[in-house]
Formats: C-alpha cells, structure tokens, sequence
C-alpha cells in the first residue's frame, strides 16, 4: 500500500496527541503536497488556493477565515492521488466507516480520507477547513462560507476548469452580496446534475440535496430553467 508520508516538518505534523488550534502554513504545506500529488494535481491544488483566496479578498473576509480558505484550498485533494484499494485500506486501518452512497461514488473516497489526514497528520481542528475538504467533491445542503468557496474554486480554477464555464459561474457572484456565492453553487451543481443525468450516472444524494438545497436558497424554484443557459464548454 502507498501510504501517505509524513508531514517533514515535525513541528506541523503533530498528529492526534498535541492537536494545533493554528492552521499550518503554506510554506510547511507545499512541499509534503509535492510528495502526495502528481504535477497535475499540485497545480490544480495552487489553482484552487488561488482562486479561493481571490474570492475571499472579494469579500473581504477575516484574516483567520482566509487563512481557513488558504489551508482547505491547499489540502482538500490531499489524497487524490491515492489508488483506491489503498484508501479502502487507509479507511479501514483508521476505523473510518464509508457509507453505501460514497461506496456508489467513489470519487468522493479521496474527500473522505483526505478529511482524516487533515484532521490526524497535520493535527487540523478548525471545523469550517475539514467540511470544506469533506464536501468538496459532492457538496451537501446547508454548506458553511468556506465550504462554499472551496468548492466554487475547485470547479473554477484556471489550470483544470473550463475558462468558459469558470466565466458563468464567477458572472453569478456579486461581491457587493455574499449570498451571491448562492447562486455561483447552484450554476454548478445545475452543470453537475444535468451531467450526470445526460451520462445516465447514479447522482449522490449529498448532491442532490444540495442542489435542491440551492435552488431554495437562491428562490428560483419557480424560475429555475434560467440557469440552464450556457453551461457549455468551447467549440
Ligand atoms: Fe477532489
Ligand atoms: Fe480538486
């Protein structure tokens, strides 16, 4: 099995027995996500940091929710690069239990597990950065600010996404309205849902709800079908 490395700096990995309440630094960071990731993936990764920093400055959020935005960024793919028996393994010598629906939808193991790593190799306690990890990949109802951003640049960012749809979805925000970053998730998840349907794939109920969830948020349950405008990518 491919096991996770440990964090280099002892210092940052300080595991379940002295858990920080301080988030750790890119600098600590960078370099442990360099051994976990492929190229592509790391890049992905400082794309998302990017972008998720760009629209936390939009809204002129606190220093301590950019830092919060800054860490989830960096880690949510953490371990995306796992092979899947492995994190089936990882799951089962660490005790976590994977629901039915994620067994159906197995590319949300790697929020699972990366949640877990997160959380016992670099002794991460702030709640709002693990559920940004955890929900990253379906998105669920009811999400917190960060999670709501990490899951906005993760779709958007420049060096995977789609130039054109990161365009439609970043028209949806206002930064003179957070609840702006509503209507950004909704364009998504209508783009997610619509692919999966198209695809004749199974749709995991966290997406479901969430979108379900959005649409309510948004009050277009009614007007809706305005969002499935140009959700297209480039001839
Ligand atoms: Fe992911
Ligand atoms: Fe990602």
């Amino acid at each position: 099995m491919t096991q996770p490395t440990e964090p280099s700096n002892s210092n940052q990995a300080t595991g379940c027995h002295h858990p920080k309440t301080t988030l750790p630094k890119t600098e600590a960071l960078l370099p442990w996500l360099n051994q976990q990731l492929s190229e592509r993936r790391y890049q992905h990764s400082l794309g998302v940091e990017e972008t998720a920093r760009d629209i936390a400055l939009r809204f002129q959020l606190k220093p301590s929710q950019i830092e919060a935005v800054t860490a989830a960024a960096l880690l949510h793919d953490c371990a995306k690069c796992m092979p899947l028996n492995d994190m089936y393994q990882y799951a089962h010598q660490h005790d976590i239990t994977i629901a039915e629906a994620d067994k159906k939808c197995p590319q949300t193991l790697h929020a699972i597990i990366g949640t877990h790593m997160a959380q016992h190799q670099w002794g991460i306690q702030k709640q709002s950065v693990l559920d940004a990890i955890r929900w990253h990949t379906t998105a669920r109802a009811h999400m917190g600010l960060v999670e709501k951003i990490i899951y906005i640049a993760d779709k958007t960012e420049p060096y995977l996404r789609d130039a054109d749809f990161a365009r439609h979805v970043f028209s949806h925000i206002n930064t003179g309205r957070i609840d702006s970053l509503d209507d950004a998730m909704l364009a998504i998840l209508d783009n997610t849902v619509r692919y999966l349907l198209e695809r004749e794939q199974w749709i995991h109920p966290a997406t479901y709800e969430a979108r379900n969830h959005f649409v309510q948020r948004v009050g277009r349950v009614a007007a809706h079908p305005k969002t499935r405008t140009a959700v297209t990518t480039p001839a």
